[in-house]
């Protein structure tokens, strides 16, 4: 009888241990612990022993083995469910490091850097930074820069005419500027001299994008007003910007040119190391009609003034090929510089 109870309790046990689910442990109890299991029929057989030794030594066998069982299934049971609660929320986690990632850093965009460090360079040289309006009068972009209404020169500038009428003013007076060349109008007007400004800004030509050409671009504007000022002070201010921009090894040059606006007037071309040249911009003494456009005696005071393409700057700084990628906001594109 003993046998048979140790036998059973082993059997059991041995079970127990091996249920990999708590449906399993269910059946297991209804199998050993349960009143119909086998435990409880061999408690049942007790009754038949002979003596009252052998009941008692096999009753006691009997409890032992349904309390090792009883305990091994709780045992069981709570393992099994908590790998089973593991398991479950395992499964059903969100991944949430995505919300916490930080975010990518962006950064500016080439055109923004080379006005950036345009405006850095020219105020190391020690001007400061000016601005003017992008819709601007036609007396500013044209008639006070000498370039009178019928003025052949203004056909230069594809000009955008805005619907809009001054107050007092006249029909088609009002123009998206074409050149940042009008903020030197609005400083001489508002300042005294001396002056030494530059003025990067948008500017708007009625032009059809191409590799080139945009119809929005960027120009930096300088404007030196001051007594005694020279060609020779242009020319020197010209090439410590070339050499500060664009390094030591660079070199520029002035050709004679014409600018309404500047008399006399130059373009302005820097050298690369290896020799070659690049148009960069045009420059010139300031005019003396733009001098009294502007109240100032051209007796007393001179100055020089310059602008070129920003867009144009960027472009030859980081080969780019065609204008138009600049602004396709394509990612591939930006993010390479
Ligand atoms: N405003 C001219 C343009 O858009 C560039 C320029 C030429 C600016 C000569 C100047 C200058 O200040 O002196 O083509």
């Amino acid at each position: 009888m003993i046998t048979d109870i140790t036998a059973a309790k082993d059997a059991a046990l041995a079970h127990i241990d091996a249920a990999t689910t708590v449906d399993e442990i269910v059946a297991l109890t209804t199998r050993y612990a349960g009143k119909k299991g086998e435990l409880a029929g061999l408690k049942k057989q007790l009754g038949g022993l002979d003596t009252i030794e052998e009941k008692k030594a096999a009753g006691a066998a009997v409890n032992d083995a349904m309390n090792a069982i009883d305990a091994a299934l709780d045992e069981r049971r709570s393992a099994l469910k908590s790998a089973a609660l593991v398991t479950q929320v395992e499964g059903e986690r969100l991944d949430l490091t995505e919300f916490f990632a930080p975010p990518t850093r962006g950064h500016a965009h080439l055109v923004t850097q080379a006005w950036e460090r345009l405006e850095d360079v020219f105020v190391g040289l020690g001007f400061t930074v000016a601005e003017g309006p992008e819709i601007e009068t036609d007396w500013h972009n044209f008639e006070a820069l000498n370039m009178p209404i019928g003025h052949p020169a203004r056909g230069e500038w594809d000009t955008l005419f805005v619907d809009h009428v001054p107050p007092g003013g006249e029909p088609g007076t009002t123009v998206l500027r074409t050149h940042t060349s009008p903020v030197q109008i609005r400083t001489m007007l508002a300042e005294e001299p001396p002056i030494y400004i530059v003025a990067p800004g948008r500017v708007f030509r009625r032009d059809t994008p191409d590799a080139t050409h945009m119809p929005v671009f960027h120009q930096i504007e300088g404007l030196v007003i001051d007594r005694n000022i020279t060609m020779a002070d242009l020319a020197g201010t010209i090439d410590a910007f070339t050499k500060a921009y664009f390094g030591p090894g660079f070199n520029s040059r002035l050709r004679p040119s014409y600018f309404p606006f500047t008399e006399p007037s130059a373009e302005f071309d820097i050298q690369r190391p290896d020799g070659s040249w690049i148009e960069l911009g045009g420059s010139g003494m300031v005019h003396p009609n733009v001098l009294r456009a502007c109240n100032l005696d051209p007796d007393e005071w001179s100055g020089f003034a310059f602008g070129f393409g920003i867009d144009r700057m960027a472009k030859e700084r980081h080969g780019v090929g065609d204008l138009r990628d600049m602004y396709a906001d394509d990612k591939r594109f930006v993010e390479q510089f």
